[in-house]
Formats: structure tokens, sequence, C-alpha cells
């Protein structure tokens, strides 16, 4: 599904947190939003996601521009908002449609591919903080979205498992040909999974520079090719300057 941006602005209490935000996204493609804290890159999520819709200008989802909660799309919220009264497997299962034990199967199937097989039966409470973003991941990508908003979904993982997440991202991706927004302060995950980033800055935030991707997958994290867009992006930031002290 293709999604446009049209001058989205979003102002709370006179704070204007996004200004005039265009971009849009061919069916297919993932697009990053990389920024600093504070520059509005939940604000802008949340109002693509439907689930704030007090935004100005215009958000279309394959043309439409209904406000409501779009179920072709799945979110991974910065923290993980499992349902505290249902155990792993349920906190999965809940969104997805057909048959009990259809369901049961394919939600013990993503749970495998996070790390979590035989954490069916644990309740949220009973999770450590990136085993229950692992559920949310989980959850997520169970239902094959058509578009997948994420947002920081790896940020609190721990570096291993963060990539092995970010493949299954990918894999999610390369079956479903879902349309991907990934929210993400950091470059290197931008620049493994996204086709093109876009860097925000200020606050409000606004569009500073666009990176296209141009490096086939599987892509090589530490390749040659990424190293010089990671270097142009720090530029564009102005964080690659050599560190003085200052005594
Ligand atoms: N519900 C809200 N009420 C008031 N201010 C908000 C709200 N949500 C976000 N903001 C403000 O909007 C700005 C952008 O926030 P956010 O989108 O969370 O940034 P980011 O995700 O890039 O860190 C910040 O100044 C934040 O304080
Ligand atoms: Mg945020």
């Amino acid at each position: 599904m293709s999604l446009k941006l049209k001058n989205v602005s979003r102002t709370f209490d006179g704070i204007t947190a996004v200004k005039n935000f265009s971009i849009s996204a061919e069916p297919g493609e993932i697009i990053g939003l990389l920024g600093t804290s504070g520059c509005g890159k939940s604000t802008l999520l949340r109002a693509i996601s439907g689930l704030d819709n007090d935004y100005d200008g215009e958000i279309s989802i394959n043309g439409n521009t209904s406000k409501e909660v779009d179920d072709r799309t799945g979110f991974i919220f910065q923290e993980p908002r499992l349902l505290p009264w249902l155990p792993v497997l349920e906190n999965v299962t809940f969104g997805l449609k057909g048959n009990k034990e259809t369901k049961v199967q394919r939600a013990k199937e993503f749970l495998e591919n996070v790390g979590l097989s035989g954490k069916e039966q644990l309740y949220p409470r009973q999770l450590s903080g990136g085993m229950a973003q692992r559920v949310a991941i989980a959850r997520a990508l169970v239902t094959s979205p058509e578009i997948l908003l994420l947002d920081e979904p790896f940020s609190a993982l721990d570096a291993f498992t963060k990539m092995q997440l970010q493949d299954l991202l990918l894999d999610v991706w390369h079956t479903y040909k879902s349309t991907v927004v990934l929210v993400t302060h950091d470059i290197d995950e931008a620049l493994y999974l996204c086709d093109r980033i876009v860097v925000l800055r200020g606050q409000p935030g606004q569009i500073d520079t666009e990176f296209v991707i141009k490096e086939e997958r599987p892509r090589q994290r530490g390749g040659q090719k990424l190293a010089e867009y990671k270097s142009e992006i720090l530029d564009r930031l102005d964080l690659n300057n050599t560190h003085s002290y200052t005594s």
C-alpha cells in the first residue's frame, strides 16, 4: 500500500511538534525517519497510525484520506503495551482472525522467531522489558500487516537480539511486501533496513535531508558502502567532527 503525507503539522497546547511534513512511500518501501529525541518522530507516527487525528494537513493510505485506524496497519511502539491480563500467547493471537488452532500455531511460530518459545503462558508482569518488547514485535508481525509503523522498536534490546530481530523484520517484509515506516535514532539500523532515510532536525522537526540507500539486500552491516553513507549522515547531523577536550 502507498502512503502519502502532505504538509502535516501537529501542535500541542501552542507548542508545534511537527511542521509542514511531507513524504510519500511506495508500496513495499522501507522508509526511515531518523532524528534526535524530541524532533517529532513519535508524533508523526501516531498521526499516520490514526491513533492521533488532531493534526493539520493530509495523510492518505492508498489514496484514502480517512483519519481512522486502518486494520491493515501494524504498530510497534517504543514501549510494549501488552494486555496485562492475558498471557503471552493470547497477547499475540489477540488481533488475529481465523480458527483457534491456526491462530495458536502462527503465534507460536512468531514467538519462536523472537526467541520466546516456552514462554507462551507467562503473563506480561513476569517478563523482562526486552522480553515484553519481543512479544510486542511478534504481535505486530504475526498479522502480516500491509503497513508497518515502528517506533524505535528495538531500542530496548541488546545488540545481538536487535540484529536478529532486524533480520526477522526483513523476512516478514520480504514475504508480505509491507510498506514500512521505521522511526529510529540508530543510524546503523536505518542503514541496514531502509530504502530511504529521511533525516529530521530541529524543534519542530523538519526534513533536513533524504538519503536513498542504493545498496542491494542482504546488506553487510560492516560493509564499506554503508560506512560511507554513515559518514555522510553524521556530517549532516554535525556529528562527524573530532571531539576536542575543553580542559
Ligand atoms: N501529547 C503531548 N502533549 C504535549 N506535548 C507533546 C505530546 N506529544 C509530544 N509532545 C511534544 O512534541 C515534541 C515531539 O515529541 P515526540 O514526537 O515524542 O518526539 P520524538 O519521538 O522525536 O522524540 C516534544 O517537544 C514533545 O514534548
Ligand atoms: Mg519518540
